[in-house]
């Protein structure tokens, strides 16, 4: 049988693990689809770059036509990165039947769902498993795995970097600024790391994971994001104390016909199931009506994990030629959008509150919540050394947002709170 040709864009971290799999896997690759996988070129910036592979240098080019164009090339893998230019290069592959493959979250994150059109316009594949996640099969989950199930809740450890800097400060104490640099020597974090640590890479897999799981169109805009650079040493303290584990997790809740998602550092129930999700691997928690509780987890970033993903698409694709159905897959999705206004979204929430340290304090802090019918769960008060300030830890009860907002600015307001120094939203066991 002829062989499948590919065009790789881009042969950095990810595009030189799919070049080593496709070389390495060749056997189980010809198993699968039943003829040999070659790729034919490959795009880069700069071809006089040492590389780590032992690459045939005449495949190398920099002109992206090359590959577009090229009438025997069958799929396109592009693992380059970048937004515009990016997404007009696949639009003009797919409109030049050639199927695609990408990693690229930030691309399909904000331009997804019309790069899902041209390819339904074109008959192209358009799979993209290796956006969320690296080498966690969970977008072929929801939407092959768990098709017949109605998808109510998901909660994902989605960037490796903010776990692996949180799991550092918190089991071995170690400065912030100083495990993100290990996280980027590393290479989990990306060039610019301010979108992991600020959130916005788990926002762009959150948008993606909550478009599929509730068949909903949802946009990088609907997700509220919060990072983790503001996290303290203090907060990892107080918060292992009360049996919580921080980290930083993207939620996506479905309550009727609503949803609502979100990125935050949030405080999990030591025995929540991703409470265990350590370092850089990643994990995602999906509730669905009928089948419970589930989990995907394993390595959300780094080359052959990601690759593993981007190869599998490509078997994807594969047998679709041979069966000739490829870009059949359904690209609307079934629901209007529809979110959850602040009154709809209810949480616990852990807050940490500077107080003079008097009589009557506590009792003016209480009523003030007892106002919004927000009790309790857990208290701790501890006496600071300087200047009669007392430090108080509490979790509340589930509150709305809109009850803890007004909560909040009624304490800013009140003269015995010196300063609030940190709130989180906090998550029990599980659904
Ligand atoms: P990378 O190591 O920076 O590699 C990028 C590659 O693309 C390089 O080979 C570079 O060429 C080439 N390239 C970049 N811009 C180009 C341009 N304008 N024209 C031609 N070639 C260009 O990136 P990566 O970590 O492999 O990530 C690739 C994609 O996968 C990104 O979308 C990323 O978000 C996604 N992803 C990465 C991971 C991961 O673990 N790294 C995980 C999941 C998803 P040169 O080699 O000549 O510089
Ligand atoms: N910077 C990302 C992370 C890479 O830390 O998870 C994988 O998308």
């Amino acid at each position: 049988m002829n062989p499948i040709s590919v065009g790789l864009l881009g042969l950095g971290t990810v595009g030189t693990g799919v070049v080593k799999i496709i070389e390495n896997h060749q056997d189980k690759l010809m198993h699968q689809v039943g003829c040999p996988v070659k790729i034919k070129k490959i795009l880069v910036q700069d071809p006089a770059k040492a590389r780590t592979l032992d690459i045939d240098k005449t495949m190398l080019t920099t002109n992206p036509d090359d590959i577009i164009l090229d009438p025997e090339i069958d799929v396109v893998i592009e693992v380059m990165g970048g937004i515009d230019d990016t997404k007009g290069i696949l639009i003009e592959a797919m409109k030049g039947k050639k199927h695609v493959v990408t990693a690229n979250k930030d691309l399909m994150a904000l331009h997804g769902s019309e790069l899902l059109t041209v390819a339904y316009e074109n008959q192209c594949d358009l799979f993209y498993e290796a956006s969320v996640a690296g080498g966690i099969p969970i977008l072929r989950s929801l939407v092959d795995g768990l098709s017949s199930d109605r998808i109510i809740k998901m909660m994902g450890i989605v960037n490796g970097t903010t776990n692996y800097i949180l799991t550092k400060m918190s089991k071995e104490g170690r400065a912030y600024e100083d495990v993100l640099k290990d996280a980027q020597d590393l290479g989990f974090a990306e060039a610019d790391p301010t979108s992991d640590v600020e959130g916005l890479d788990a926002a762009r897999k959150m948008a993606i994971l909550a478009t599929l799981g509730f068949s909903m169109k949802v946009d990088l805009d609907d997700v509220k994001v919060s990072g983790i650079s503001a996290v303290t040493d203090d907060d990892l303290r107080y918060g292992k104390q009360l049996g919580y584990t921080m980290k930083l997790i993207g939620f996506a809740h479905r309550e009727g016909e609503k949803v609502e998602v979100s990125v935050a550092p949030t405080l999990l129930s030591d025995s929540h199931p991703l409470a265990s999700v350590q370092n850089e691997y990643n994990a995602v928690y999906v509730y669905g009506e009928a089948v419970g509780e589930t989990m995907f987890y394993g390595p959300g970033a780094g080359s052959l994990p990601t690759a593993t993903a981007v190869v599998s698409d490509l078997v994807g694709v594969i047998k679709n030629l041979r069966l000739g159905v490829n870009g059949r897959s359904a690209v609307t999705p079934q629901y209007p959008k529809q979110l959850k206004d602040d009154c709809e979204k209810f949480s616990k929430y852990f807050l940490r509150l500077h107080v003079q340290d008097e009589v009557g304090v506590f009792a003016e802090i209480t009523s003030i919540f007892a106002s919004f019918g927000v009790s309790f769960e857990k208290i701790l008060q501890l006496p600071v050394k300087k200047n009669e300030t007392a430090e108080i830890v509490l979790v509340t009860h589930r509150a709305s947002v809109t009850s803890y907002k007004q909560i909040l600015t009624e304490l800013e307001n009140l003269k015995a709170v010196k300063k609030i120094k940190s709130s989180y939203r906090v998550e029990g066991n599980s659904l």
